[in-house]
This record gives C-alpha cells, structure tokens and sequence, in this order.
C-alpha cells in the first residue's frame, strides 16, 4: 500500500547570501521525512513566477519569508495532508489551483516549489529509489556536462565587468568526475592567473572570481590562458559559454555596458558583438545575450549563429511553456535554461523541459545565484538528461553540494553510467 502525507512543516532559513528562504519538511505515515529548500535569484526575469516576501522594514530588510512559512502550514498542507505523496501531478495542480493566480503571487513561488520539490523527494524515499531513478526511471544514466561559472560580473560581483557569468565546459573529459578535476584545476590556475596581473581574486555569489577588468573581453583571455596554464586545450577539452545576462544592462532601449565604460549598443550591434568573440573564442552557448523582452534581438542571433553554437533563454523564457512556444514559434533560441523555482512547480518544470525534448532544443538545469545546500538540482538533471548543468564555480559549499551529489551518483551507476558532450 501507498504512503500517505501525514504532515507538511515548513520554516524560514538563510540561503547563501544570507538572505531568508523557505525549507519544507513533508512526513509520511510510514515515518520517512524529507526536505527541500528554495534557491533565490539576483538578476530575475520580470516573467518569473513570484517569490513572496513579507516587506516591511523591520525583519531582514523586507526579505522575510513567514508569510510564505504560514502559506506552506496553514494554507497548502491542510489540503495535502492524506495524499500519495507519488501523485506529484495531482499534488501540483492542487496548490496550482489554492494559489488562483498566473505567477503563483498569491502563496508565493517559493512557498510552493519548496513543497513540490520535497514531496517528490518524500515519494523516492518511499519508493526506495534514488531520486534521479524515481523522477527519471531506470534509463536515467545520463551525468551532465557542468557549466563552471568561473569569472562572475553583471549583478553577481562588485566589479568593472558587464557580462554576468563566464562559464567553463569541461566537454572532453571522459567523466563527470574528470570534468570536475578539469575545471577546479583551471578554477585554481585561473587565480593564479589574476593574482600574477595585480588582480582581486575575491569570488562572486556563484562562486567565480570578481576581478577589475579592463573590458568584457578580457575575461574570455584569462580563461583562455587558466585552460592552457592548467594543461588543457580550449576548445577540444573545455570550451567557454557565456551567460552575459544582457536585461542587466538593458535599459532606455539600448544595451548599456557601463561597468566596463564600454559604451551602449543596439541589438545588432550585440550579435556583431558576439559574432567576433566566436570567431576568436571556443565559446560553444550563449544565454541570455540578449534582454528578455528583445525577441528580435534573440531572433537575428539565432539566425546567425543558431547553427554554430548553444542560444540559450533564461529570463525570455522563464522555464514557462506560454514564453518556450513562442520562442519555438518564432526561432527565439534553440535551447532553454529551466529553474524550478522560475516556474514554481516540479510538475511544470517537466513540461517545459518535455517542451523542449519534443522541438529538438537543448536543455540545461540552473541552480540560482541564492542558493542553499539542497542537491535537489543535481538528481533532478541526471532524471531529465539533457546533458547539461550550470550550478557555479569550483567553490562554495552551496555550488560544490551538487557536484559532490553528482560525483556519487555516476559513482553509484558505475559503469552504467553515460558522460558525453551534448553539443556535438
Ligand atoms: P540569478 O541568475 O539566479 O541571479 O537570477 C542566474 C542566471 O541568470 O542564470
Ligand atoms: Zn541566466
């Protein structure tokens, strides 16, 4: 017989930047307890389903999260209580329909997600699976390619550089846990590196280094001489991918590159922009290298360059399948970055990612620049099998949490266990 939810609690917690979040903790009748806790964007997009916050001055600037804490106690578990925790469907729309709004605003994103997220871990423990196995079944094998976002600008880091996260993917090694080893050695030759040209080798919120540099571009030769210096190839053992997270630096119709003083652009002008650095650079996927509400902007990029490299949408898109079906429709991308919590449900999130499988565009499971120490993220992309993470630097215990969960898991698979390039 089926378990049944005999108790859901949830509580306020600190994500990394010391900022309150939610963890939800579902008990079953048969006494197994689970938990999950919602991450939490800087640069989120204005589609974004809502996080609730409780305002106010006097709690954490604003930030608090008690009233989405007493939407989880009060309001959805009420409802939850009795159900079959492997209903996760069922479970969704239920708080999909007790919420009653479009972005989730009326229980909060995060009051929700953090519930989703735990009954799906509740029902694999129940079901004495691995949660990779439960939501992915036995043909989850597939180990991603980590995104390593080992140079942080933009609204992540305090410093003179535009583009937000210059990512490092390590697409030649044999493993994950080989990738791993490739891109901590390039992380550490990287520091090097800055502290040798007089730089800061503090890091930003994902992780990576924050340095001063001189322009956007000189982030992609630092990286390019950390691979060298750590003894790879760029291009044929790690490659680069960008996330300029371009509607930072969006404003009065133009992009802005003012950390830099590198001037303002127009679309065109950005794609041109782009167009040079993959002539020169290893740079196998972009995200976000235009403003969300740029869809010609996204389209003349896609055009031309679509056939070349990775065009990934993150805030354009928002992990909702009403913004992915235009996006197919109109040629936006041919890839998506997906994050729960953008979404708010795990059961959504599956449908934009089947969205995706069905169109033949890539995916890529994104932690956020809050987070906290849940490895959901990590079992979650090894079930869908895109391939692809981009879950930070090689530091910080928030970022490593998911690479050490991953390494486990292709350790527990052994040698059924697949690690390949997604971008051939
Ligand atoms: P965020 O940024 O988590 O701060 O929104 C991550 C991203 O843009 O991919
Ligand atoms: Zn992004």
């Amino acid at each position: 017989m089926n378990s049944k939810i005999k108790e859901i609690r949830a509580m306020e917690i600190l994500d990394s930047r010391g900022n309150p979040t939610v963890k939800t903790t579902i008990i079953l009748d048969n006494g197994i307890s689970a938990s999950a806790s919602c991450p939490s964007g800087a640069s989120t997009g204005e589609n974004e389903a809502m996080e609730l916050r409780d305002g106010g001055k006097t709690r954490y600037g604003g930030k608090g999260v008690l009233k989405a804490v007493a939407n989880v106690n009060e309001r959805i578990a009420p409802v939850l209580i009795g159900m079959d925790p492997t209903r996760q469907e069922e479970i969704d729309h239920f708080m999909i329909g007790l919420d009653g709004t479009p972005n989730k605003s009326n229980l909060g994103a995060n009051a929700i997600v953090s519930v989703s997220m735990a009954v799906a871990r509740a029902a694999s423990l129940a079901s004495g699976l691995p949660l990779y196995t439960y939501m992915g079944g036995f043909g989850a094998r597939q180990i991603p390619v980590p995104m390593m976002n080992i140079l942080n600008g933009g609204k992540h880091a305090d410093n003179s550089v535009d583009f937000q996260e210059f990512m490092i993917m390590p697409i030649g090694a044999p493993s994950f846990a080989e990738a791993l080893r490739y891109g901590a050695e390039t992380f550490h030759a990287l520091k090097g590196i800055l502290s040798k040209k007089g730089y800061s080798t503090n890091v930003g919120d994902e992780g990576g280094f924050a340095p001063n540099l001189k322009s956007n571009e000189e982030a992609c030769d630092v990286i390019i001489a950390a691979i060298e210096a750590a003894g790879y190839k760029p291009g044929k053992d790690i490659a680069i991918a960008l996330d300029p997270a371009a509607s930072s630096f969006f404003t009065d119709g133009k992009y802005q590159l003012t950390k830099s003083g590198q001037g303002t652009k127009n679309n065109d002008q950005m794609v041109a922009l782009y167009q040079q650095w993959i002539d020169k650079y290893p740079i196998v996927s972009i995200e976000d290298g235009l403003a969300e509400n740029d869809w010609d902007g996204f389209k003349k990029q896609t055009s031309a360059m679509g056939k070349k490299i990775q065009i990934v949408g993150d805030d354009i898109f928002v992990t909702n399948k009403k913004y992915i079906v235009r996006g197919i429709q109109e040629k936006t991308a041919n890839a998506v970055l997906i994050k729960l919590n953008q979404i708010g449900t795990v059961t959504e999130t599956v449908d934009a990612i089947n969205l995706c499988r069905k169109t033949g565009w890539n995916f890529v499971i994104s932690h956020r620049s809050g987070e906290t120490e849940d490895t959901f993220i990590a079992d979650f992309a090894v079930a869908m099998g895109g391939g692809q993470i981009k879950t930070g630097s090689a530091c910080r215990s928030e970022r490593i949490a998911k690479y050490n969960r991953l390494m486990e898991i292709e350790a527990e698979l052994g040698k059924a266990a697949i690690f390949e390039n997604p971008l051939l």
